[in-house]
C-alpha cells in the first residue's frame, strides 16, 4: 500500500482500519478480513473496548507484530493516570508497545474553568516518558483543534506524528487540517464516512457524480478526496466487501478541478461532539482492565 511518512520519518500505510464498534465474533471476522485484505494499520482506544478483539485477532493470524502499526488512545477518565492507563491497554492488547498512543480528547471535563491546557501537558509530559520507556513508539492526539494542539506544540519534548478528527467531505475543517499540515502533524479522518449517515457526504450529489465517472462508489470517492488532501482516513467496514473496497482506492486520481469541488461542498454531517463544547459524558468501563 502507498504510505505517509511520519514527522520522525516512519512510514505507515495510507490507510487504516477503524474498530469502534468492533466487537465480539462479528468484531474479530472483521478484523481477520481486514488483515487478509492488506490492512496493517488498525486504530482502537480504551473507550471502545475493542483492544481486547484486535490484540488477539492480529496475534492469531501468524503475522510478526512488527508488522502492524497499532494505534490507542486514553480516555479523559484515565488522564491523570496515563501509565496505569497504558499499561491496562497493553495487557488488553497483549503486546508490550504501542505504535502510537494518543490522548483521546483535549478536555477532561469540559468545565469553563477547566485548567485543560495544565492537564493537557502534565498528561503528555507522562505519556513522553512512556515513550523513552520503550513502551510506546511514538505519540498522537484526537479531536485537538489548532489551539489545542498548538499548546503541546509549543511545550512538548517529542512531538506528536498526527492528530484524529472528524474528517470527510460534509464535515471538512479546512482549518484544523490545514495548522496540522503546517505544522507537519499527520490529520487522520476519524469517521470518513460520517459514519455512514444516510444525510452524510456518500449521499451527496457531487460525490455521486464522480463516482459514475470513475467507477466507483461514492464511499471510495470519499476516501480518495481525503488520500489526496494528505489525510489518512480509517474507516470501519464489518462487511468483507466494503473491508476489500475501501482499499481500492488506489488506481484513480481525482483532478485538480474536482478536489475544489469537494473541498467546498456544502457541509451536510458531523457526529456532533465539539472538543469545546460538548465533552462526551461516557465513562471508561472499570471493568475493561
Ligand atoms: N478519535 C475519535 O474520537 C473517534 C471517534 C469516532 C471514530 N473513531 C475511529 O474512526 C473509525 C471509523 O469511524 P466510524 O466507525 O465512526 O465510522 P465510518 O468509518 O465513518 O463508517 C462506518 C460505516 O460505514 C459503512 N461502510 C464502510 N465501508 C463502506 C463501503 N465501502 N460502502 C458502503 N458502506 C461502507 C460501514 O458498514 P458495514 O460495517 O456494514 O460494513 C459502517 O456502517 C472508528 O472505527 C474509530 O476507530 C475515532
Amino acid at each position: 500500500m502507498n504510505t505517509f511518512t511520519l514527522n520522525d520519518g516512519t512510514k505507515v500505510p495510507q490507510i487504516g482500519f477503524g474498530t469502534y464498534q468492533v466487537t465480539g465474533d462479528d468484531g474479530s471476522a472483521a478484523i481477520k478480513a481486514a488483515v487478509e485484505a492488506g490492512y496493517r494499520f488498525f486504530d482502537t482506544a480504551s473507550l471502545y473496548e475493542t483492544e481486547r478483539v484486535l490484540g488477539r485477532t492480529l496475534k492469531e493470524s501468524g503475522i510478526p507484530r512488527e508488522d502492524f502499526i497499532i494505534e490507542t488512545k486514553l480516555w479523559i477518565d484515565e488522564m491523570t493516570d496515563p501509565r496505569a492507563a497504558l499499561e491496562r491497554s497493553l495487557r488488553r492488547l497483549g503486546t508490550d508497545y504501542v505504535n502510537i498512543y494518543m490522548i483521546h480528547w483535549p478536555r477532561a471535563t469540559g468545565k469553563a474553568d477547566e485548567p485543560w491546557k495544565e492537564q493537557d501537558l502534565e498528561t503528555y509530559g507522562i505519556m513522553e516518558r512512556l515513550v523513552e520507556e520503550g513502551k510506546v513508539r511514538r505519540l498522537g492526539l484526537s479531536n485537538f483543534l489548532p489551539h489545542h494542539l498548538k499548546n503541546i506544540l509549543e511545550n512538548c519534548r517529542i512531538k506528536p506524528v498526527a492528530d484524529q478528527l472528524e474528517l470527510h467531505p460534509g464535515y471538512s475543517q479546512e482549518a484544523a487540517v490545514a495548522y496540522c499540515q503546517a505544522n507537519d502533524v499527520l490529520p487522520i479522518a476519524w469517521s470518513p464516512f460520517g459514519r455512514g449517515d444516510q444525510n452524510s457526504t456518500t449521499a451527496n450529489t457531487i460525490l455521486m457524480d464522480l463516482a459514475a465517472r470513475y467507477g466507483k462508489t461514492a464511499h471510495q470517492i470519499n476516501l480518495r478526496f481525503l488520500l489526496q488532501k494528505g489525510i489518512l482516513p480509517i474507516p470501519k467496514a464489518s462487511s468483507p466487501e466494503h473491508i476489500r473496497a475501501n482499499l481500492d482506492v488506489f488506481d484513480f486520481n481525482l483532478s485538480e478541478d474536482e478536489i475544489p469541488m469537494l473541498s467546498c461542498m456544502p457541509q451536510t454531517t458531523w457526529l456532533g461532539e465539539h472538543p469545546d463544547y460538548c465533552i462526551p459524558q461516557k465513562a471508561s468501563n472499570p471493568d475493561n482492565i
